[in-house]
């Protein structure tokens, strides 16, 4: 079965905007498909998420937060997500469009964090069931650009508590994810597709159309 797409970069490459556009493209061509993403994609996700990204109620004491305990809830949130969404999704034969999925761990927690990357792997096998990605999209971009937009995102959004844990990280924290997202793509060219996601809404979208194109004619 290879209909599990992922699409991955750091903040601010405009990433789940594109996972919605390419929703609207499949539904064009009547291909079921379901929309998700990590952390969330389920109740109990959710839960985790807002711990996470450290939205209100959880505050200030989330930033007390040390890097074991933030790979684990990313971990249980997946093991949650994939179980309770994803494979019954593909079981039903659906498209997955998910924003983020197990590389973000390798990119955040072990490029970013510096935890253990064959360690991270060996936890990414168990929450995932050992569910792969068919196909990822990684958008990416200078980090500059992205903290700019992501920051632009997070002050256009007044009165709405802020998932900003992660975008306050240092800049030099967000050039060690995008290496990281860069190093794993030297891995494993053939599942990946570098979108240049400085570009306008638009010609990103056209561009994640013709890699899908590709692989909606070729596998589906
Ligand atoms: P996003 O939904 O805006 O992409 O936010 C999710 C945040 O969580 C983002 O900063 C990346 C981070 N993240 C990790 O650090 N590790 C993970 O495994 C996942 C899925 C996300």
């Amino acid at each position: 079965m290879e209909r599990f797409i992922t699409f991955e970069g750091i903040e601010g490459c405009g990433k789940s905007t594109q996972v919605n556009l390419a929703g609207s493209y499949l539904k064009q061509h009547s291909i079921p498909f379901i929309t998700t993403e990590e952390p969330g994609g389920t109740p109990i996700g959710r839960r985790v998420r807002e711990m996470l990204l450290n939205k209100a109620p959880y505050d200030s004491a989330n930033n007390k937060m040390c890097a074991e305990t933030e790979l684990l809830l990313f971990s249980a949130a997946r093991a949650q997500h994939v179980r309770e969404v994803i494979l019954p999704a593909l079981k039903d034969g659906k498209v997955i469009l998910c924003d983020r999925f197990s590389d973000a761990t390798i990119a955040y927690q072990g490029f970013g964090r510096g935890l253990d990357i064959d360690l991270i792997r060996l936890i990414n096998d168990f929450s995932s069931d050992g569910l792969k990605p068919d196909f990822t999209l990684l958008f990416d971009l200078p980090v500059e650009m992205g903290l700019k937009r992501a920051m632009e995102r997070i002050s256009s959004n007044k009165g709405i508590p802020a998932e900003d844990r992660f975008e306050r990280e240092a800049l030099e924290f967000h050039s060690r994810v995008r290496e990281g997202y860069l190093s794993l793509v030297r891995n494993e060219p053939d599942r990946f597709r570098i979108v240049d996601a400085s570009k306008d809404i638009e010609s990103v979208h056209h561009e994640v159309c013709v890699h899908l194109s590709q692989f909606t004619n070729e596998k589906l």
